[in-house]
């Protein structure tokens, strides 16, 4: 389990004896049997939403990625599905042929990997370019 989640968990949990001591106090009509399976259960989805929402910061987001596409002018050189420029080559389906780590470093420097690239440095902030990286990840054929 994930560090994040195994803390949060425990915290979920603390807070479920409290409540489950407050309603003994209070003579609840729970059973303490159903509190516990409904706090693990909260626990568990909030863990996956975090552990979601984690793998989304490191991955950046492919919606706002493919805004930044557009913001960009990558479509001046870059056809994607059949619109843009032809000066870059197709991307449609950049997603099979590349990783998201050569597409990182790429874009960082596409001379670093292409030694004849034209293609411009990106410039723009490491989200921008986690985004746009996760949007060309999703550029794929089988899609
Ligand atoms: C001025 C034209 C131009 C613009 C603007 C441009 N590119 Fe490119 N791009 C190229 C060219 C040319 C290549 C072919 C390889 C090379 O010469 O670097 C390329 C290659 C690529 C590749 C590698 C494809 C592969 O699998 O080999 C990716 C990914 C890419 N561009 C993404 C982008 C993104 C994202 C943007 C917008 C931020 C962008 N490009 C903007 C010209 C451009």
């Amino acid at each position: 389990m994930d560090y994040e989640v195994y803390t949060l968990c425990r915290r979920v949990l603390g807070e479920g004896m409290k409540s489950k001591i407050n309603l003994f106090i209070k003579g609840g009509s729970f059973e303490m049997k159903h509190i516990l399976v409904l706090v693990i259960g909260i626990a568990i989805l909030m863990g996956s939403a975090m552990s979601g929402s984690l793998a989304q910061a490191q991955e950046g987001s492919a919606d706002k990625g493919k805004e930044l596409f557009s913001a960009k002018k990558c479509g001046l050189c870059h056809t994607v599905d059949g619109s843009g420029g032809k000066k870059g080559g197709d991307l449609s389906d950049v997603g099979d042929k590349r990783d998201a780590e050569w597409l990182t470093k790429y874009m960082k420097d596409p001379k670093s990997l292409l030694p004849e690239a034209k293609m411009p440095v990106f410039k723009g902030s490491d989200e921008e370019l986690q985004d746009l990286v996760a949007y060309l990840m999703s550029l794929k054929k089988a899609n």
